[in-house]
């Protein structure tokens, strides 16, 4: 029997929705299989390993896994068998994982950061690497990148902190004569809409960008776009396959954090997408393509705006640990095409041993 390290919660904005999505994949995951051991990051960082799952109530997400402070815990690893050993320091509690899963979003979880403490703990994980996660959690960096490989973005300016604190208004002027409002700001490195406001004149786009400023010392200023909003399901290694489209028609100004988690009428998901089956096609192409030119691996949710009156489709981002409750788009997606919530988890276990082969596989001597 594998046994599955479900790592959830996490430092990070999206810690709730974390605990919401680990509910549903520890209901999920097949028991005959795999034995499973709740390991909760507290939002000050602090692993706690649960004695046993818990999924309990919740007024904004239905229903959570349970995170319970369990004493200081140790992570430790023998490189000879990669296994993740956890060490309880208060009692000497030993705790043996074979394979993480990790089931977190946003900083530090899906930024490359955990991927490296994964990695260096020589313990197979699923979902994207390193490399493809700190590339498509930096919206930055990942529009420079898509733009390079000819993948159209959403134009964009990009304001660090320090710069604008010296000379706000010439930043703004800048971005004012370049880009047609409504303008959007976001964090570059967060999620689930946190820190984000559309801003429809000239004299909310101060305010807006110091608030955005709060979350990342990167802000990320982008031309509205009137759209229909497509997100495609990408799973797979070197071969990656993508599933149909899905459409999130918010019922909000835009797709915010309440239209997401907190209203419960907050957005109506629709699969398929209601577009025109050439431009699906032609999206769940340019997925495939989007994964390879940002290094992604295991899975990703690639979410596009297709602009309401032409036919261009601009590729907003990448989300390589997606939203995973039972009723979240990337899940729903392979449902639709095939493939159920239970097995779309044990195939991101096998891809996620099959990534690990590859690393291991590598010498590191000369
Ligand atoms: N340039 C844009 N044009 C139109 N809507 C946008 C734009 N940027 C963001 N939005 C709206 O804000 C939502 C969240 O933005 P997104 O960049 O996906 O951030 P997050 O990583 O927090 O999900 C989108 O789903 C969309 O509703
Ligand atoms: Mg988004």
């Amino acid at each position: 029997m594998i046994r599955i390290g479900l790592l959830y919660g996490g430092m990070s904005s999206e810690h709730d929705v974390s605990l919401c999505s680990a509910a549903s994949v520890y209901e999920a995951l097949d028991k005959d299989k795999y034995k499973v051991t709740a390991i909760g990051i507290n939002r000050d960082g602090r692993w706690h390993v649960q004695d046993h799952a818990e999924i309990v109530k919740d007024k904004d997400f239905g229903k959570i896994l349970n995170l319970k402070k369990t004493g200081k815990w140790l992570i430790n690893h023998f490189n000879d068998n990669h296994r993740l050993v956890i060490y309880n320091i208060d009692n000497g509690k030993k705790v043996e994982v074979d394979f993480i899963l990790p089931i977190i979003h946003g900083t530090n979880c899906e930024d490359g950061r955990l991927q490296g403490l994964l990695e260096l703990a020589s313990v197979p994980y699923a979902g994207a690497d390193v490399t493809g996660s700190a590339i498509a959690m930096d919206k930055d960096a990942a529009k420079r990148l898509l733009d390079h490989s000819g993948i159209r973005v959403v134009p964009w300016h990009t304001i660090i902190h320090d710069s604008f604190i010296n000379d706000p208004a010439a930043i703004i002027d800048k971005i004012v004569s370049d880009l047609s409002f409504p303008l959007f700001v976001k964090p570059n490195a967060a999620g689930s809409s946190i820190g984000i406001l559309k801003v429809k004149e000239k004299d909310k786009l101060k305010e807006a960008i110091e608030n955005a400023l709060l979350y990342d010392n990167k802000v990320l200023i982008e031309k509205g776009i009137d759209c229909f909003e497509i997100e495609c399901s990408v799973l797979g290694n070197n071969k990656p396959e993508s599933s149909i489209t899905g459409q999130i028609i918010p019922k909000h100004e835009f797709y915010s954090y309440e239209a997401k988690y907190i209203d419960p009428q907050g957005a109506e998901l629709k699969i398929p997408a209601d577009i025109d089956g050439s431009i699906a096609e032609s999206i769940r192409k340019t997925a495939l393509d989007a994964y390879s030119a940002l290094c992604c691996s295991g899975m990703a949710r690639i979410d596009f705006f297709l602009e309401k009156g032409s036919n261009k489709f601009y590729l907003n981002e990448i989300n390589t640990l997606p939203g995973f409750t039972s009723i979240s788009m990337y899940p729903k997606l392979w449902e639709h095409t095939g493939l159920p919530y239970s097995s779309l988890l044990d195939r991101l276990i096998e891809l996620g041993f099959e990534a690990h082969q590859n690393r291991i596989r590598l010498k590191t001597k000369p």
